[in-house]
């Protein structure tokens, strides 16, 4: 989700879409939902009040100084759990879903220019085995820039968590598929925001940063407004059967 344009388009239309959808529970990747970069608890709170059950963050989870003592409290907003031991927050939540099903939320991220502290995949086995303890219904945000990296961790987890759908290249993949074990995933689940743009960003100002090579103040676009992700199926032993990538204009 990106800028006011995002924001906008999950607190108007998540409860509809989740309606049309069936959608019993709901996870979103927020951490450009504060101008483009970082997410304040204000923001956080007016997510979660549209019917996110979760909010996953990524790279620009510090970028608001007020999100630290807000994430350390939340059990609904985790950040990478491959981030220092020492940082505030967590990388797992289990909330329940509309029929009372709980439902564990991972988030990790990947090496290629995101700088975590430890490799996700030093973790991520840990994480599993402490969210199976707790719901049987898994699904892992991925926050990665590198599609082999997204690509390795779906098939290391598939048939031990539901789905490993992807965040942070704001591009949706058209890769949906479930895996042989029966764990759904998809490279990237795209982006909710502004696409006239580049990756939500008003696209000259990305393009003069790129041809200048000059240090440009960002900011985000407005235009062609889309809601993207992923629509997951899965049984009660929390095996998928079904995933659909989502895409729909707003309004
Ligand atoms: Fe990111």
């Amino acid at each position: 989700m990106v800028g006011a344009p995002g924001r906008r388009a999950i607190e108007e239309r998540l409860p509809s879409l989740k309606e049309e959808l069936g959608a019993g529970f709901c996870i979103v990747n927020g951490e450009n939902i504060a101008d483009g970069v970082g997410i304040t608890p204000k923001l956080a709170a007016k997510v979660l009040g549209a019917g996110a059950d979760v909010i996953t963050l990524g790279n620009h989870t510090w970028r608001r100084g007020e999100i630290g003592p807000y994430l350390e409290a939340s059990e609904q907003v985790i950040r990478p759990a491959n981030f220092s031991r020492h940082a505030p927050g967590h990388g797992l939540a289990v909330r329940e879903a509309a029929d009372g099903t709980p439902v564990a939320v991972l988030n990790v991220l990947g090496s290629l220019f995101l700088d975590p502290a430890r490799s996700m995949f030093e973790v991520v086995d840990e994480l599993v085995a402490e969210a199976r303890n707790r719901a049987r219904v898994i699904v892992v945000d991925v926050h990665a820039e590198a599609t082999s990296e997204k690509v390795a961790l779906a098939h290391w987890l598939d048939g031990k968590v539901t789905a490993v759908i992807g965040t942070h290249t704001h591009v949706q993949t058209s890769d949906a598929r479930v895996q042989r074990g029966g764990t759904a995933a998809l490279t990237d689940a795209g982006m909710t925001g502004p696409h006239d743009s580049v990756i939500g960003v008003k696209a000259e100002l990305a393009i003069h940063r790129m041809r200048t090579g000059m240090p440009v103040r960002f900011e985000v676009a407005e235009g062609g407004v889309r809601i993207e992700g992923a629509l997951v199926e899965c049984g009660d032993d929390g095996r998928a059967t079904a995933i659909e990538p989502v895409r729909v204009r707003f309004p």
